[in-house]
């Protein structure tokens, strides 16, 4: 790799200390998020300038960390990258303290409400409450866009200073139409009102416009929350609509009014709400690594997994940590975390906060977050179906509650021949299949009409209550024959972060194969297996980011 390839504007010579295989690794990610999630190994290849051995190792130790999942050729990222995006957010503590009041102004209002941050001449989404129509496109949280073509922008750039500017200029000189920006249309029309103005406006105004800067239709109003103790500008709040449902004056006249009355919410909740507490420090985060090495030899880059558990070590309540306290947190020796933080700092993911302290940037979203932002439960469990299913020679499947039926969201089939073909979207009466035992076991309890689906079928409420009873104290619902003669199926409940029951994971066969206990012996630990690797992904996606069950 030629030394000047940074993930930086303008190229900037690499520091002698940093760590290479760091570098290296970030630039895979990175090609990885720009390309949607999923790239070939030599799409990676072509894209990063590496070579393909190298490619491979980085690659399989990414791989290993659960940030990359290798499916024959091609490299896809995993819920699990998003911890490094989850890092910065709950380090910035915006989003705990703000969520809330931009999802019930979107409410309020019918339309899209947004949080951004600045990022250098770029604004970076922190949060998203999306009521888009299917008209415009819409952006993800993590998502990188020029600000002279915002409404947050101008307001940003009130704070710009003449370096700000400078690198701005160079950047439009350098880059016209905005191929750096992957998440907007290339610039087609010349460029619009003028940006400097635009920021004068915006200082006078105390909010901004976006009339159809970034495509023909999407329009925005933006007013700036501002940090209660420093009175710099936290982040920005903005209203997202469409021409056909307000122009960009009626958004100024109409919705402005009720941005700025939530914003000053916003601003209140910053005031009152404590600073974040100084959670306790991890411990040993990259302990785990000399274990992988000693496992995978070559294919594993101790350097670069070492090097990622650094980003972790913030968090909420560690939001600017000195060199002792990363390296006491990931176990690392001072000199390696010291390495490691100088070569963030020339990535520009890390920043020096004053003090011999250190920060991570908005830009360690740009790490994997945006494309698995949308991540639903159904494609975030596939995979893990499909390596359940695989193991355990029959199909897996998930399900959901609708009303008293079970609908089925993902399914993998194996090859032997059932006697139920299931697709999803399918839906039986929860209360004679497994599945419906786990969902309903933890729904509260209603009348049902029990009807007999085969001579097995529970049809008795007590009956069903006292099966309800038994499956919450096992943790798991085997249910023969009740759904269909000769079909056996056991479930077990996967639950989110507060340890809501929002699905159940299940397997089928038939009766013939094995007696009841044979097979909870064998099936049961794989299941619970399969769930605890469910709930570990949805507990990092779901951290700020509302996964669909279906
Ligand atoms: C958005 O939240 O998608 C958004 C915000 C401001 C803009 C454009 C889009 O100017």
């Amino acid at each position: 790799m030629p030394a000047d390839i940074t993930l930086d504007d303008h190229a900037v010579a690499v520091p002698a200390e940093a760590i290479a295989p760091l570098i290296r690794g970030v630039a895979v990610l990175r090609q990885l998020t720009d390309a949607g999630g999923m790239l070939s190994l030599s799409g990676l290849e072509r894209g990063t300038g590496l070579a393909r051995s190298t490619v491979d190792r980085i690659t399989a130790t990414l791989a290993r960390m659960g940030y990359v999942r290798l499916d024959g050729r091609d490299a896809i990222l995993t819920p699990r990258v998003m911890e490094l995006g989850n890092a910065y957010l709950a380090a910035l503590r915006l989003p705990a303290v703000l969520d809330a009041r931009a999802d019930a102004l979107a409410d309020e209002l019918d339309e899209s409400v947004s949080l951004a941050v600045a990022d250098r001449d770029g604004i970076r989404f922190i949060h998203q409450a999306t009521r888009r129509r299917a008209m415009s496109l819409s952006f993800r949280i993590g998502d990188l866009l020029p600000a002279e073509r915002t409404a947050p922008g101008p307001l940003f750039a009130t704070e710009w200073t003449d370096a700000d500017w400078r690198r701005w200029r160079e950047r439009r000189a350098t880059d016209p139409e905005d191929r750096g920006f992957p998440a907007v249309p290339v610039r087609s029309s010349p460029p619009g009102p003028d940006f400097e103005r635009s920021a004068v406006q915006a200082r006078e105004d105390g909010w901004a416009l976006d009339d159809q800067l970034i495509e023909p239709g999407l329009v925005a109003v933006s007013v700036p929350v501002r940090d209660p103790r420093t009175g710099t500008i936290a982040c920005v709040a903005s209203v997202v609509s469409h021409t056909s449902r307000h122009t960009a004056e009626d958004l100024r006249n109409t919705l402005l009014p009720r941005l700025r009355v939530a914003v000053g919410a916003m601003e209140d909740d910053l005031r009152e709400t404590p600073q974040g507490e100084s959670v306790a420090a991890p411990s040993g985060l990259a302990t785990w690594t000399g274990a992988s090495k000693q496992e995978l030899g070559r294919e594993f880059i101790e350097s670069l997994a070492r090097g990622l558990t650094v980003l972790t070590a913030f968090g909420e309540g560690r939001a600017e940590l000195t060199l002792t306290e990363v390296a006491q947190a990931t176990g690392l020796a001072r000199a390696t975390a010291r390495r490691a933080l100088i070569t963030y700092e020339h990535l520009g993911l890390v920043a020096p906060s004053g003090d011999r302290r250190f920060t991570l940037t908005p830009r360690v979203l740009s790490l994997g977050f945006p494309p698995l932002s949308r991540t639903t439960l159904p494609d975030l469990a596939l995979p893990h179906l499909g390596t359940l299913a695989a193991r355990i020679h029959e199909p897996a499947s998930l399900a959901i509650l609708v009303g008293d039926d079970i609908q089925y969201t993902a399914r993998v089939a194996t090859s032997r021949v059932m006697s139920v073909n299931i697709a999803v979207g399918t839906r039986f009466p929860a209360y004679a299949t497994a599945l419906g035992r786990v969902l309903l076991a933890d729904a509260p309890p209603t009348d049902r009409d029990l009807r007999p689906l085969t001579p097995h079928t529970l049809t008795d409420p007590t009956a069903l209550a006292t099966a309800l009873e038994t499956v919450r104290s096992q943790g798991y619902a085997l249910v023969d024959e009740e759904l269909e003669v000769g079909l056996r199926s056991v479930a077990v409940p996967v639950r989110d972060r507060t340890g809501r029951v929002v699905a159940a994971l299940n397997t089928a066969t038939h009766v013939s194969r094995s007696t009841v206990e044979e097979y909870v012996h064998d099936i049961l630990p794989e299941l619970t297996t399969t769930a605890n690797d469910i709930e570990a992904d949805l507990r990092v996606a779901g951290r700020f980011t509302r996964v669909p069950l279906s």
